[in-house]
């Protein structure tokens, strides 16, 4: 039996959580900064970094209180310390740090991407463990990454395509700001969907050749950018109605998961996977859950909980990393880039 406690700073959102033997949440905190960044329109780093160092140490009070445990009876403690912003992801690094050195107990550092699809296992007491059939595809899709791995086993997950510009995530936030709907677009844009005529408006598909992995999403969203507000040097259209608006949200949303599809069909066949794992914000998409309930392979999904970023998840792959004896030493460093998990 292990008891780990996770700690999240990898972006905007500070969280810490603790997790028995990998699966059990004992407790999930998360404090966003949605507030503090709505005004910019988008993750301002510096004050990403300040808010965490506020809001880290009564997170990790509150995750330990709700978990009913002392730091004395973990087993590890676990960070994720890559990628992300540098400031923000230094003030989890520097707290887990110092909580291992003085409680002398092991530090796991955690890829965050690798620990989005980990989040598949988390929760699910009562269902036993998750048939996952390796070797899996397995597609992080957040605001800050769209990315497909094969995933051979928890411990060895290959990058094998990722987006060239914005991800999706960014694509449904940036269309949400066009069409004035508020940060972040995700659940907005996808509650619209069920409600708009895809058929009403066509936006590109972006497939970048017949056999590429990668994504791009750029093009899309200027696209839905046109459309709304028209070419420069013509006439401005006038401001969407109701129905417009959910239609493009229908039509955008269609695109995206069209070609989400297409990406994970193509891995699908290159790693020849027995099942797809999908994580990150926008795995909470019920467009996408939905196209993906008819998919050749067994496709797993988050709890709605464990989607967004979360402390949970870092704890989770934390320990079958420390089962495998891949424990961190205390100069582990905050990394910006996502790069293989090599002890
Ligand atoms: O995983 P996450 O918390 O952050 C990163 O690591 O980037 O994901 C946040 C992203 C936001 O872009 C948000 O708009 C998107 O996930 N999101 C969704 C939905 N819920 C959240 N996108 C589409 N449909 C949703 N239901
Ligand atoms: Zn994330």
């Amino acid at each position: 039996m292990a008891l780990i406690l996770g700690i999240e700073s990898t972006c905007d959102e500070t969280a810490a959580s603790v997790v028995r033997d990998g699966r059990e949440v004992l407790s999930n905190v998360i404090a966003t900064q949605y507030d503090l960044h709505a005004k910019y329109r988008g993750v301002v780093p510096e004050i990403a970094s300040r808010a965490h160092i506020e809001n880290l140490l009564p997170v990790l009070r509150e995750a330990l209180s709700q978990a009913s445990v002392s730091l004395s009876d973990l087993d590890a403690i676990a960070v994720a310390h890559r990628p992300g912003l540098v400031g923000s992801l230094l003030v989890g690094v520097t707290a887990a740090k110092t909580l291992a050195w003085a409680t002398g107990k092991p530090l796991v550092g955690v890829d965050h991407v690798h620990a989005h699809l980990y989040s598949v296992i988390l929760g699910r007491i009562a269902q036993g463990p998750l048939p996952i059939e390796f070797p899996a595809v397995g597609l992080v899709c957040s605001g800050g990454h769209t990315a497909l791995y094969a995933v051979r086993s928890w411990t060895d997950i290959n990058l094998i395509g990722s987006t060239l510009d914005d991800a999706v995530g960014e694509a449904y936030d940036k269309v949400a700001a066009i069409l004035g709907l508020g940060y972040p677009g995700g659940p907005v844009l996808d509650a619209l969907a069920t409600r708009g005529d895809a058929s009403r408006v066509r936006f590109p598909r972006s497939m970048l050749g017949r056999e590429s992995l990668d994504f791009s999403f750029s093009g899309l969203k200027t696209a839905v950018l046109y459309h709304v507000r028209g070419v420069a040097g013509k006439p401005q259209r006038p401001a969407p109605t109701e129905q417009e608006i959910t239609d493009v949200a229908a039509a955008f949303q269609e695109a995206c998961i069209d070609v989400l599809l297409k990406k994970i069909s193509r891995a699908v066949s290159v790693v020849g996977s027995r099942s797809v794992i999908v994580g990150g914000g926008v795995s909470a998409n019920n467009g996408l859950r939905r196209a993906l309930s008819t998919f050749t392979v067994p496709v797993f999904f988050p709890d709605r909980a464990f989607c967004t970023d979360n402390a949970a998840m870092t704890a989770g792959l934390a320990h079958v990393l420390l089962a495998g004896g891949r424990t961190s030493a205390l100069d582990l460093d905050a990394i910006t880039h996502s790069q293989f998990l090599d002890a």
